[in-house]
C-alpha cells in the first residue's frame, strides 16, 4: 500500500550503512597525500585493477543479469587497463597483476545492486580526483587518469539514472538486507585489499 516509501528507503539504507566506511576509506587513500608521486599512483591504480577485475567479472556474470540494470555502459575495467598502459605497464605485466580473492558475495540480484551502488557512487568524487592528479602529477585522461573521472560530464546523469533504477526496485526487507550487506562488504573488501597492496596511508 505504501510502496512509494520503499524506493527511497533502499538508497537511504545503503547510505546510512556505508557512510562511515566511505569516510574511513577516503581518509586512507593517498590521493591528497604529499607523498603522492607517479610511482605510488601507478601502484594504486594497479591495486584498483586487481579489485575491479574479478569483481566486475562476477557482477556482470549472465546469471545476475536479473537485476535489470544495463551494466554494459558501466563497465570500467577497459578504461582502467588503458590508464595502466599509459602509465607504462605492458599487457603482459597487467595480466600478471595480483587480483583480490576476498570479494563480496554476489549471490542474488539484490547483492549485485549493493555492489553496484558502491562502484557507481565511487565515480562521484571523479572531478575532485581528476583535478588533484592533474595538479600533483600532470596526468590527464590520455596519460593515465581516465578512470578517476570515468563518466566525465555524464557523471551526474548516470548517477541520477542509477538512483532512479534503485528507486524503481521494490525490495522487501530481506533483499534490502542483502543489498546493504553486499555494499558494506564491498567497502570492507576493497579497503583490506588496498591495504594488502600497501597503497593506503
Ligand atoms: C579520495 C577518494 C574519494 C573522494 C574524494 C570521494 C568523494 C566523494 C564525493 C564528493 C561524493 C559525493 C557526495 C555527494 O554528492 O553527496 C562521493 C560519493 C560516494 N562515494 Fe566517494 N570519494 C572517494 C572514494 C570513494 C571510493 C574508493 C569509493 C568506493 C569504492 C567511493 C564510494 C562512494 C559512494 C558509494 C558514494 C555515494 C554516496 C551517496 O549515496 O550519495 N568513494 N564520494
Amino acid at each position: 500500500m505504501f510502496s512509494s516509501s520503499a524506493p527511497s528507503s533502499l538508497i537511504q539504507a545503503l547510505r546510512a550503512e556505508t557512510a562511515e566506511l566511505h569516510v574511513a576509506l577516503e581518509k586512507r587513500l593517498p590521493f591528497f597525500s604529499e607523498h603522492l608521486d607517479l610511482s605510488l599512483y601507478q601502484r594504486l591504480m594497479a591495486a584498483y585493477y586487481g579489485f575491479y577485475r574479478p569483481l566486475e567479472r562476477r557482477l556482470h556474470a549472465p546469471a545476475l543479469g536479473t537485476t535489470g540494470l544495463d551494466q554494459s555502459p558501466r563497465i570500467k575495467l577497459p578504461v582502467l587497463r588503458g590508464d595502466l598502459v599509459a602509465l607504462g605497464l605492458d599487457e603482459a605485466a597487467i595480466d600478471a597483476l595480483p587480483t583480490c580473492q576476498r570479494l563480496p558475495q554476489i549471490d542474488s540480484p539484490a547483492a549485485a545492486l549493493g555492489v553496484s551502488y558502491v562502484l557507481e557512487g565511487a565515480t562521484l568524487g571523479g572531478r575532485i580526483l581528476r583535478r588533484r592528479v592533474a595538479e600533483q602529477l600532470g596526468l590527464d585522461a590520455s596519460s593515465g587518469a581516465a578512470f578517476l573521472d570515468i563518466y566525465g560530464e555524464l557523471t551526474g546523469r548516470r548517477w541520477k539514472d542509477f538512483l532512479q533504477f534503485l528507486g524503481d526496485r521494490n525490495l522487501g526487507n530481506e533483499q534490502m538486507l542483502e543489498a546493504t550487506r553486499a555494499a558494506k562488504a564491498t567497502f570492507i573488501c576493497f579497503e583490506s585489499w588496498l591495504d594488502s597492496q600497501e597503497v593506503l596511508l
